[in-house]
């Protein structure tokens, strides 16, 4: 197959895919691709594989439908319409699990980093602004027997819940569409209704997909209903918090820190005033971003392209 690759991928993937005899091409530029420019080369080649955020809309599926297979380099398939990839017969594929170590990582990371103000504490010494010792500043929160809330528990919040209860013995809560018996039964995670997770969680960590349904769910009115020493963790879409209401829920103490991976739009303006506030962390969408997670990402991009040109079903299809 002639497979489009939109960015510069390990070769932990890119090589089977030589290996087997496929040709690839693949998209070098430090920018995004035109939609225009994305279909032009996809109607040079027989199968996608999209890292990035280029968005596979209809008129994307419309103009490609004669694509074999679309592999994205990614688990979060929020950015194409999968409605439209049906009705044109491209199957989709998507990379689970194999980040779900690495994000659930990157959710731990911001958690302790919020806790203890440590961006902004490294900010302070870069600026001379370490200054004499008063045993009341720079005061952060323990987690020890605290409760981690998780919105929407699949593998990723399974794998954080996992690191939180093994350092501090969290108590789990969790809200989903679906009960999830893994983490009740390893855990002992209690499933909560919406509006209980909100007053309940002393952590409240954010890992469902963005859909219609959860855009902005994290709004003015919910941040008011958690507790106001409540930790707020974003590592799933920026899309998933409305963030000039984090924003003024932190000023207003509604929440006492944030800690996000990922940003409304990203990359987030350097100017944003979230930046400055002691009790918030932020990283620039990173959670998979380990020399094992890539590699693996790759590897199942390429095993999903793999059984495409072999007219195999596939191991990472993903749906409606
Ligand atoms: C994913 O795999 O969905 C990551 O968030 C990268 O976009």
């Amino acid at each position: 197959m002639k497979i489009f690759v939109t960015r510069v991928l390990p070769e932990a993937g890119l090589g089977l895919l030589r290996e087997a005899g496929h040709t690839l091409t693949v998209y070098s530029g430090k920018r995004e691709l035109t939609p225009e420019e994305l279909i032009a080369e996809c109607l040079k080649h027989e199968a996608l594989l999209s890292a990035g955020h280029n968005k596979l809309d209809a008129a994307f599926f419309r103009s490609c439908g004669h694509l074999k297979v679309v592999a994205l380099y990614s688990v979060g398939y929020d950015h194409v319409d999968l409605k439209a990839a049906a009705s044109a017969g491209v199957p989709v594929s998507n990379t689970p699990d194999v980040l779900s170590a690495a994000t659930a990582d990157t959710a731990f990371l911001l958690l302790l980093s919020v806790s203890r103000k440590a961006f902004y504490l490294h900010k302070q010494i870069a600026a001379g602004k370490w200054g004499f010792y008063d045993p009341t500043s720079n005061l952060g929160v323990e987690l020890t027997g605290k409760t981690l809330g998780v919105f929407g528990l699949g593998a990723i919040g399974l794998e954080l819940a996992k690191r939180c209860q093994g350092a501090y013995g969290m108590k789990v809560i969790y809200h989903n569409r679906n009960i999830n018996p893994v983490a009740e039964q390893q855990l002992g995670a209690r499933y909560v209704s919406f509006d209980e997770l909100l007053e309940q969680s002393d952590v409240l960590s954010v890992h469902a997909t963005l859909t219609a349904q959860t855009r902005g769910l994290f709004n003015k009115e919910v941040f008011g209903k958690m507790k106001p020493s409540s930790i707020f963790i974003n590592t799933g879409r920026g899309g998933l918090h409305n963030e000039a209401d984090l924003l003024q829920a932190l000023l207003d103490k509604q929440i006492w820190g944030a800690g996000l991976d990922v940003t409304n739009p990203e990359p987030m303006d350097p100017g944003n005033p979230l930046l400055d506030l002691p009790n918030v962390a932020v990283l620039p969408h990173i959670g998979s971003a380990t020399v094992e997670a890539r590699d693996a990402m790759a590897r199942v991009a390429a095993m999903n392209l793999l059984a495409a040109a072999e007219g195999r079903e596939l191991p990472n299809p993903v749906s409606l």
